[in-house]
């Protein structure tokens, strides 16, 4: 039987992401989970209005998507733990000034550069809907095609809100059309 238990929002796990932007010509990086699929080239990021990074975001009409891994899970935890607005976290990655001029993270074994499509303002969030331009990914986790990342070689790191935690990414069940036969 299932229980009723209120409106929770239960879309979790998210994979997690560091964005990137200049903030008065300095890089901001901010840890995002809110983010979502809108179309097969735009997505959707939740930044609350209080945050420092918004700023630079809607003054440069750029940023950067750094899908985290475990190999900087500590580094991506610290851009998610202080402000840009007291704490300057402009070297606390290397980073690489993309094609549209968004701060490209190196540490990061897949990135991509945005542009800000649209702004939806709801509550205490601005929401940002970008459109990736330019997608940077490290020869290590390629497929053997080498233009598409290897999901079995890049695990993106989780995070769930109910326990706040992270979260490792699982094993292949299959290829999707196997399942359809059925
Ligand atoms: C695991 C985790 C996930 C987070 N996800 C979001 C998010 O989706 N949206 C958001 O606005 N802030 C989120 N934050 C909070 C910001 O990363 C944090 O407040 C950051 O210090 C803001 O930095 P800034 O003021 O330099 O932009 C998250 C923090 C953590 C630790």
């Amino acid at each position: 039987m299932k229980k009723n238990i209120g409106n929770k929002f239960a879309f979790y796990p998210m994979p997690v992401i560091v964005v990137g932007a200049f903030v008065d010509g300095k890089p901001d990086f901010t840890l995002v989970a809110h983010i979502g699929i809108v179309t097969h080239d735009t997505a959707m990021i939740s930044l609350n209005k209080a945050h420092y990074i918004n700023r630079g975001i809607k003054e440069s009409k750029v940023l950067s998507v750094n899908v985290v891994d475990e190999s900087w899970l500590e580094k991506a935890a610290a851009a998610g733990s202080v402000s840009g607005r007291n704490t300057d976290k402009s070297s606390l990655f290397g980073y690489t000034i993309g094609d549209v001029n968004a701060p490209i993270i190196n540490e990061a074994k897949l990135s991509m550069e945005c542009v800000v499509a649209d702004i939806y303002e709801i509550g205490a969030f601005e929401n940002f809907v970008v459109r990736v331009v330019n997608t940077f990914a490290d020869d290590s986790i390629l497929g053997d095609d080498g233009d598409k990342p290897d999901y079995r070689k890049f695990k993106p790191v989780l995070f769930e809100m109910p326990n706040y935690t992270f979260l490792k990414t699982g094993e292949t069940l299959g290829e999707c059309k196997s399942f359809m036969k059925k």
